[in-house]
C-alpha cells in the first residue's frame, strides 16, 4: 500500500524559492542588510535596499545585479516614509516582505547616556522600524499576504553592559513583533524577528575591537565556537520569508551558534 507523502508537491528548493517576490530591506547597502539582500536575490527575489549613502548603495546594487535597485532615505526622517513607501511600489512594485535592518549602536555606560544618545537610537532602531511597518503594513493586510521581519539582538534576550538604549530598542521590537502579530497575521501577513548573535560586522567589530574581555566572553558563551557570517542571517530571513515558514509568525528566531543558551 503506498502512504501519500505530505510534502511531496513541493522540492526543497520551490518550497524556499523567493521567486516573484519583492523584498524591501533598509540599510541593506552593507553590513548584515547587504547578505539579506544577497541571499534573497539568489532565492529569486526582487529586492530594494534603502540607506543614506548613494554611492554605497550603488556599489552594492552593481554587486547584486540586475534584480535589484535602491532609494536613497535616511530611516529616522519619519515624515518621508509614507512617500519612500509609496515610490516603491510605483517603481518597483508591491512590497511582499519587509526586512527592517537599519539599526545603529552606541556603547556607553548608562549614567553617561544622554537624553540625546538615547533618542537617536530609539529613533533609528524604534520608532522608524514603526513606521515603515505600519506603511508596509497597511498595503501588505490590504492585498493579505507578507512576511515581515525585524532584526533584534542577543541584547533583546539577555542583559549586555553599556547598550542601554539599544537594549531598550530592540527589546521593544520584541514586543511589537507579539503586537503586531496578532493585529496582522489574521490578514496572512506575518510579523517574525531574528535575533542575531555575534555576526562578522563593521558595526559588531568595532563594538569588539578593544574589549579583549568583552571579545571572550561572548565566544565563550558560543557553543559553535566561532562568530557568525552575515549570510546565516540572510538564510534565516530567506527562510522566513517564504513559504516553508508559511505558518511561522509573533516567533523571534536566534541565529547565534547557540550564544543565547550557552553557559
Ligand atoms: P552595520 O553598521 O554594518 O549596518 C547597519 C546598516 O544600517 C548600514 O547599512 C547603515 O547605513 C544602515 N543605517 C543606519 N542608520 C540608518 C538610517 N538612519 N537610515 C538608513 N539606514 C541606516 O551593522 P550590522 O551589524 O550589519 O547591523 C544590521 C542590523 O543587525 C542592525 O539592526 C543591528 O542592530 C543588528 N545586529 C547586528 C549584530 C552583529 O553582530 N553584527 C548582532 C545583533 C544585531
Amino acid at each position: 500500500m503506498s502512504v501519500s507523502n505530505p510534502i511531496s508537491s513541493h522540492t526543497a528548493p520551490g518550497i524556499f524559492s523567493l521567486a516573484g517576490k519583492i523584498a524591501l530591506i533598509t540599510g541593506g547597502g552593507s553590513g548584515i542588510g547587504f547578505y539579506i539582500a544577497t541571499c534573497m536575490v539568489q532565492a529569486g527575489a526582487k529586492v530594494v535596499i534603502t540607506g543614506r549613502r548613494e554611492s554605497v548603495l550603488q556599489e552594492a546594487v552593481t554587486q547584486l545585479g540586475n534584480n535589484a535597485s535602491y532609494f536613497v532615505n535616511d530611516v529616522t526622517d519619519l515624515k518621508t516614509l509614507p512617500a519612500l513607501i509609496a515610490d516603491i511600489e510605483l517603481q518597483a512594485g508591491e512590497i511582499d516582505i519587509l526586512v527592517n535592518n537599519a539599526g545603529i549602536n552606541m556603547k556607553k555606560h548608562a549614567v553617561e547616556v544622554t537624553d540625546e544618545d538615547f533618542d537617536r537610537i530609539v529613533q533609528t532602531n524604534l520608532h522608524a522600524v514603526f513606521s515603515i511597518t505600519r506603511e508596509c503594513g497597511k498595503r501588505m493586510i490590504a492585498r493579505q499576504r507578507g512576511s515581515i521581519i525585524m532584526i533584534t539582538s542577543m541584547a533583546a534576550l539577555y542583559g549586555i553592559d553599556r547598550v542601554v538604549a539599544y537594549t531598550a530598542s530592540k527589546s521593544a521590537i520584541g514586543g511589537m513583533v507579539k503586537a503586531l502579530t496578532t493585529e496582522f497575521s489574521p490578514f496572512n501577513v506575518r510579523v517574525n524577528a531574528i535575533a542575531p548573535g555575534f555576526i562578522e560586522t563593521p558595526m559588531m567589530l568595532t563594538a569588539m575591537n578593544g574589549d579583549p574581555s568583552r571579545r571572550d566572553k561572548a565566544m565563550d558563551r558560543t557553543p559553535m565556537g566561532t562568530w557568525g557570517k552575515p549570510d546565516d542571517i540572510g538564510w534565516a530571513a530567506v527562510f522566513l520569508a517564504s513559504e516553508a515558514s508559511k505558518f511561522i509568525t509573533g516567533v523571534s528566531l536566534p541565529v547565534d551558534g547557540g550564544n543565547s543558551i550557552g553557559f
